[in-house]
C-alpha cells in the first residue's frame, strides 16, 4: 500500500543534499558534488524498491522495471537557489510509486530522475539529449555562466554511466511537480491537471562598448554597456505591450558586468534574454520586436552586439488519455478541488513528448512561491499528488 509518511521521509532525506537557507531551501545544481551525491543516494533507494539503477552518459538516472513500464518521476537537480519540492516531488513519488508496484505485483513502473532539468546549460538539458531533441555532441559545446562547457561537467557521472536507455520500452510518462504559481493556492484547490505547457525561447546576449575611466570619460564620448542593457530592458518592455497578453513572460535573470568596478565606465556587459508564451507564434512575434529594439540600442549607443545559439522548446498538449486518468484521480482524492491548467514552468514532460504520451499533474506551492528557498506545499496537498499519481499508474 502507498506509504505517505515513507514517501515524505524520503523527500525530506533528499533534502539533505544541497540543504541551504532559509525555510527549506536547496541548492543542487546539475553535476554539483550535492546533484551527484542525491543521485547515489536515489540509486540505493531504487535498488531497495527492486528497480534497477541506470546512468547514462548526461547523468540522467533511471531505475528500470523489466519489460515494458509506465515512466513516472522528473528532476533531482535545481536551481542555484531552489526549494526542496521543484523535481525532488516528482521522484520520490514515482519511487513510491514503483515500490508499491514491484512489492505488490501491480502494473511495471520505472522512475527517471533526469539530468540538468533548471538549465545550467540552457533548458531541460537532460530529458532533451535522452529524447533525441538535443545532439549530444551539441550539447557537449553548451557552456554554463562560467564558461565550463558541459562535457567537461558531465565527466562527474564517470563511470556510472552505463548502455543508452532505451525510451522505447516506457508505454507513456507521469510527471508529478508543484505548482510554482498561486493558481492552485489561490483558490484553495489541492490537484491541477496540466493540459498544455508552454514554450520557451532562451539566448544569452554580449554587449560590447568601451572600458574606459569613469572620471575623465565625457558621458558624450562614453561607450557604456551597462547603459546599452538599461536601455534595451526598458524600451522592449514598452515595445513588447503590443504583442503579448497578460500570459506572456520576459526575463533578464543573468547579467554579468565587465570588469564590474566603480572607477570604470563598463565594457562589456553579458545577459541572458528569456521569454516564454503558449502560441508559437507570439514567440516568433516576441523574439522580433528583441531583435529590433536590441539592434537600435547597439546602434544608437555605438555597442557590439553577439548573439548565443537560441535555445527553445515548443509548446506542447498533454496526452488525452493520461490526462483523462488524472482527472479521475483527482476528482476521487481531492473531489470538486481541482482544475484543469496551463503549465507555465517547463518540464522534462514536453522533451519526452517526443517519445511518448505524456501527462503532468500538478500540487499547489504555498503563496505560488518557488525558485526561491521559500518554496513550499502543504504535506496533506503532497500527499494528494501521490494518490492521484498511484491512481494514473494502476495502482
Ligand atoms: C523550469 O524550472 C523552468 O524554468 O520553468
Ligand atoms: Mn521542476
Ligand atoms: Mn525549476
Amino acid at each position: 500500500m502507498i506509504d505517505p509518511n515513507r514517501f515524505l521521509d524520503d523527500l525530506h532525506a533528499l533534502r539533505r543534499f544541497g540543504a541551504a537557507g532559509v525555510g527549506k531551501g536547496v541548492v543542487r545544481p546539475a553535476y554539483s558534488e550535492a546533484d551527484m551525491a542525491a543521485r547515489d543516494w536515489l540509486a540505493s533507494r531504487m535498488a531497495e524498491a527492486g528497480l534497477t539503477p541506470r546512468f547514462d552518459a548526461m547523468g540522467n538516472l533511471f531505475g528500470l522495471a523489466e519489460g515494458p513500464s509506465l515512466l513516472l518521476g522528473s528532476h533531482s537537480d535545481s536551481q542555484p537557489q531552489g526549494g526542496w519540492l521543484d523535481g525532488a516531488l516528482g521522484v520520490v513519488a514515482a519511487l513510491e510509486v514503483a515500490r508499491v508496484s514491484t512489492g505488490s505485483g501491480g502494473p511495471a513502473v520505472s522512475v527517471v530522475s533526469f539530468q540538468d532539468e533548471e538549465g545550467r546549460y540552457g533548458v531541460t538539458t537532460g530529458s532533451n539529449v535522452w529524447s533525441g531533441g538535443l545532439f549530444q555532441a551539441d550539447a557537449d559545446a553548451l557552456t554554463d555562466h562560467d564558461g565550463v562547457p558541459l562535457g567537461q561537467a558531465r565527466q562527474v557521472v564517470g563511470d556510472r554511466a552505463g548502455a543508452p536507455v532505451d525510451p522505447a520500452q516506457f508505454t507513456g510518462f507521469v510527471e508529478l511537480h508543484i505548482e510554482q504559481g498561486a493558481t492552485l493556492d489561490t483558490a484553495g484547490e489541492q490537484i491541477g491537471v496540466v493540459t498544455d505547457i508552454v514554450g520557451i525561447r532562451d539566448r544569452v546576449i554580449t554587449l560590447t562598448g568601451q572600458q574606459n575611466h569613469a572620471g575623465t570619460t565625457a558621458m558624450a564620448l562614453r561607450r557604456d554597456a551597462f547603459q546599452g542593457l538599461v536601455a534595451f530592458s526598458s524600451r522592449l518592455n514598452e515595445r513588447l505591450r503590443n504583442v503579448v497578453t497578460p500570459q506572456s513572460v520576459w526575463t533578464i535573470g543573468h547579467v554579468a558586468l565587465s570588469p564590474n568596478a566603480s572607477s570604470i565606465v563598463p565594457g562589456q556587459v553579458r545577459f541572458s534574454m528569456q521569454w516564454r508564451d503558449a502560441d508559437v507564434a507570439r514567440l516568433a512575434r516576441m523574439e522580433a520586436v528583441i531583435e529590433e529594439t536590441l539592434s537600435k540600442v547597439a546602434a544608437e549607443l555605438d555597442l557590439g552586439v553577439e548573439k548565443g545559439p537560441l535555445l527553445g522548446l515548443e509548446p506542447v498538449a498533454m496526452d488525452v488519455d493520461l490526462c483523462a486518468q488524472l482527472e479521475a484521480g483527482a476528482e476521487m482524492v481531492a473531489p470538486g478541488k481541482w482544475r484543469q491548467m496551463l503549465s507555465g514552468a517547463l518540464h522534462d514532460a514536453t522533451n519526452v513528448a517526443r517519445c511518448m504520451p505524456v501527462a503532468m499533474l500538478f500540487v499547489p506551492s504555498i503563496g505560488g512561491i518557488s525558485h526561491a528557498f521559500e518554496e513550499n506545499t502543504d504535506e496533506a496537498d503532497l500527499v494528494a499528488g501521490l494518490h492521484v499519481l498511484a491512481h494514473a499508474a494502476g495502482l
